[in-house]
């Protein structure tokens, strides 16, 4: 294993997207930002040098950061943000892990333009459990507005209301080929008969996507830095947060073909319908071959969703076994969804907010992980409840005014190693959706889900206790649940939410607090010299 240093200068740069130039905030001057390569075992340093007006901090989404949680990232959970002029070096070890994941800023809506990939190769020798691609390329998807994206949430903040959707989604930072802007779009050149390892990456802020290539269809080998069963499918769905590795085999003879992403949404919440586009490009083509297009699913397309993640399976292999916890310490029961509160500061004296068994997580002052650390009281409470208050129909046709939230900094604590089953239930108040869930420090499986209601009697029976899919971020189907299980082996504290950022910063978001062990290496490490204040 090596030592492999970096350097984000984050710094503010024009960029033309939609024929308009604006500058966005940057890590050195990239829009997606820069790859981080390593391997499995290798350690990471990377300096962040703030050069910009506004608060920084980078998370890197799903590195299991074992009793490294200073280095996590979440600005006010785990660390103060680095300031204006200041530096902070985020230091942690690959372990167990290979794959794609991403990094991305985590305060406010900074990771709009603030976001890039995480290649973690195997160990030196050792091979992919499929065939070796030819060659591999990072697609990362995103978002763009044509306004200031701070500017964007602050104001629908103030007015108590959801704000606008982004004017276009992004492929490799393009939303596309536009020739009266003179952007071609993002073009991938392949060449017959060869396998491409495409490492896709959700980078969106607000949109769960499907990811479709006319002519072609993908085999899935890993999400979220954890190998799967290889399956064929034609459409990938994929949310803010998660990541995809899939082989596409070029076994077409020439052309042009149109990769396509389209945003997933199967309510009536206002969304954008914004395709974006990019091109497969044989490299026999003749010059001037229009695209072949790909047929973009209907916005609504649930049954695409379920496919998609019901093919998901661990490989469960000698080498890489499933290690589900066979048994729970923790059986927890959460509510998501977003409900209405009285604001008097608010246009309309309410506003929406976002909720976990009914509590909207306020954000503190100072980072939990130091309060905790330091023993330092009055910062959050312990009384995170880890059942809803009270029974419900969760996904009948309720009214907001029976859902008043509360608000709180609370933290659910857990016994060092001690195994957690959580059922996690969207609820139909106010606004049903699909939520895509992110737990940081932690790998979980998936060992369940379904639509409607949660029946505790008769849905266990048919959890995957086998071969479950590993990941860190599984999207909630939209008045259903979904059901993880998770070895608490990671000392800290780790933020949970949904990752579509306007719901985080609704507040649909809390804590596990996961306590030492007893023995050697069961604790937290000392914090870093430079870790910010606040
Ligand atoms: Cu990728 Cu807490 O986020």
């Amino acid at each position: 294993a090596m030592v492999r240093h970096y350097k984000f200068n984050v710094l503010s740069r024009n960029m033309t997207r939609l024929c308009s130039i604006k500058p966005i905030i940057t890590v050195n001057g990239k829009f997606p930002g820069p790859t981080l390569y390593a391997r499995e075992d290798d350690t990471v340093l990377v300096k962040v040098v703030n050069h910009v007006q506004e608060n920084v901090t980078i998370h890197w989404h799903g590195v299991r950061q074992l009793r490294t949680g200073w280095s996590d990232g979440p600005a006010y959970v785990t660390q103060c943000p680095i300031q204006t002029g200041q530096s902070y070096t985020y230091n942690f070890t690959l372990t167990g892990q290979r794959g794609t994941l991403l990094w991305h800023a985590h305060v406010n809506w900074l990771r709009a333009t603030v976001h890039g990939a995480i290649v973690i190769l195997p160990k030196l020798g050792v091979p992919y459990p499929f065939p070796k691609p030819d060659k591999e390329e990072i697609i990362i998807l995103g978002e763009w507005w044509k306004s200031d994206v701070e500017t964007v949430i602050n104001q629908a903040m103030q007015l108590g209301m959801a704000p606008n959707v982004s004017d276009a989604h992004t492929i490799n930072g393009h939303p596309g080929p536009a020739p009266n802007c003179s952007s071609k779009g993002y073009t991938l050149q392949v060449e017959t008969g060869k396998k491409y390892l495409l490492r896709i990456v959700n980078a969106a802020l607000n949109e769960e996507l499907f990811f479709k290539i006319s002519g072609h269809e993908l085999t899935i080998v890993e999400v979220d830095a954890s190998y799967t069963k290889p399956f064929k499918t034609d459409t990938i769905f994929i949310g803010p947060g998660q990541t995809t590795n899939a082989i596409l085999t070029a076994d077409q003879n020439s052309g042009n073909y149109q990769i396509a992403i389209s945003p997933f949404m199967d309510t009536t919440v206002a969304t954008d319908n914004q395709t974006a586009t990019a091109t497969i490009q044989y490299k026999t083509t003749p010059a001037y071959s229009p695209a072949i297009l790909t047929k973009i699913p209907p916005r609504n397309a649930t049954s695409l969703t379920t496919n998609f993640m019901d093919s998901l399976r661990s490989l469960n292999s000698k080498t890489y076994p499933a290690k589900v916890p066979l048994t729970v310490d923790h059986s927890l029961f959460f509510t998501i969804g977003v409900g209405i509160n009285p604001c008097s500061s608010c246009m309309n004296g309410s506003r929406v907010v976002g909720n976990i068994n009914n509590v909207s997580f306020v954000m503190p002052t100072m980072a939990l992980l130091q309060a905790h650390y330091y023993k330092i009281n009055g910062v959050f409470t312990e009384d995170f409840p880890g059942n809803p208050p009270t029974a419900f129909n969760y996904t009948g046709n309720n009214t907001a005014t029976t859902t008043q939230t509360t608000n709180g900094t609370k933290v659910y604590k857990l016994e060092f190693n001690s195994t957690v089953e959580l059922v996690i239930q969207g609820t139909n108040i106010v606004a049903p959706e699909s939520h895509p869930t992110h737990l940081h420090g932690f790998n979980f499986f998936v060992i369940g889900k379904g639509v409607g209601n949660y029946d505790p009697k008769n849905d266990p029976k048919k959890f995957n206790l086998v071969d479950p899919v590993e990941r860190n971020t599984v999207s909630v189907p939209t008045g259903g649940w979904t059901a993880i299980r998770f070895r608490a082996d990671n000392p800290g504290v780790w933020f949970m939410h949904c990752h579509l950022e306007v719901h985080t910063t609704w507040g649909l978001k809390m804590a596990f607090l996961v306590e030492n062990g007893k023995g050697p290496n069961q604790s937290i490490l000392p914090p870093p010299n430079d870790l910010p204040n606040c």
